[in-house]
């Protein structure tokens, strides 16, 4: 299951939050221009998209990407689609006024209230012949495996448009729910990790409790299957609150995708 973020995430920008932020300020704004430019009109999904911008003014992710697609327009005439879904209603409120700041200067944008999974066909249908850049950062558990993987087969298995993903793959959540193996069992917990990870294979590697060892396994089990029932290529990054600590997410880019986690 995916947590939430609450006034203090929001609050300004925290340490784990720069890495992904600076990977979509350089890398999606590249990836639009040299995909887009044939068709002059890229789709991008921000599916856990927060507030937008937070509380001291910085952009968060969705307002970076707004900015990007409003330049990208006004600069070179390339037409971004961007889907926005916070399913929060403090958050997806403060989400669609950031987004209809946008919307007003000419961006063509829309914020969903509700769960990622709602949007995820119509995203799909929008993007048939042009570039897709998905940015999926749960706080928590994302996507379903088997909802995942069927996103990225069918229309968007094909290499041309490409499909692009930035995953956030919570190791808190891994760690956390990894406990429940040996302690207290909370089998529905369990059970959405299975749902999260393709499985229950992930559980005998907490066996002997919860360890770095057995959460790598479990990051690379999961890259390994993605990549078997998609086709594409997860690269994992550990993402730390500091130098000192243990990594918080993996951040994953899929090309035909992008990784990451925290
Ligand atoms: C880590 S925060 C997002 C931060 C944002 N991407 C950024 O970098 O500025 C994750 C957000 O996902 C939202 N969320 C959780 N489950 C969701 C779901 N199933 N569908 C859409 N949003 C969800 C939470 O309410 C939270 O605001």
């Amino acid at each position: 299951m995916a947590t939430g973020a609450g006034d203090r995430y929001w609050a300004g920008q925290a340490l784990p939050s720069v890495f992904k932020h600076t990977l979509l300020d350089k890398y999606v704004p590249q990836f639009a221009g040299m995909t887009g430019s044939i068709g002059r009109r890229v789709v991008y999904l921000d599916g856990y998209a927060g507030r937008g911008r937070y509380t001291d003014g910085t952009p968060a992710s969705a307002e970076k990407i707004l900015m990007v697609a409003q330049s990208q327009f006004e600069r070179v005439g390339l037409a971004w689609i961007c889907y926005f879904v916070e399913q929060d209603p403090e958050s997806a409120r403060a989400l669609g006024d950031v987004v209809g700041e946008y919307v007003a200067k000419g961006v063509t944008a829309l914020a969903h209230r509700g769960d990622v999974q709602d949007v995820l066909d119509q995203v799909v249908a929008s993007a048939v012949g042009c570039p897709l850049f998905a940015f999926l950062d749960p706080c928590g558990l994302g996507l379903p495996f088997d909802r995942m993987s069927s996103l990225l087969n069918g229309e968007r298995k094909k290499d041309w448009p490409p499909t692009e993903f930035l995953l956030n793959f919570s190791l808190d959540a891994v760690r956390r729910i990894g406990g429940h193996v040996t302690g207290q069992r909370n089998e529905a917990t369990l059970r959405r990790m299975d749902d999260a990870v393709g499985g229950r294979w992930w559980r005998e590697h907490f066996a002997g409790g919860v360890n770095d060892a057995a959460v790598e396994a479990v990051v690379a089990g999961f890259s390994e299957r993605m990549s078997a029932a998609t086709g594409m290529h997860l690269v994992a990054v550990p993402v730390r609150r500091a130098p000192t600590h243990k990594p918080v997410y993996d951040l994953c880019p899929a090309p035909g995708s992008v990784e990451a986690r925290n």
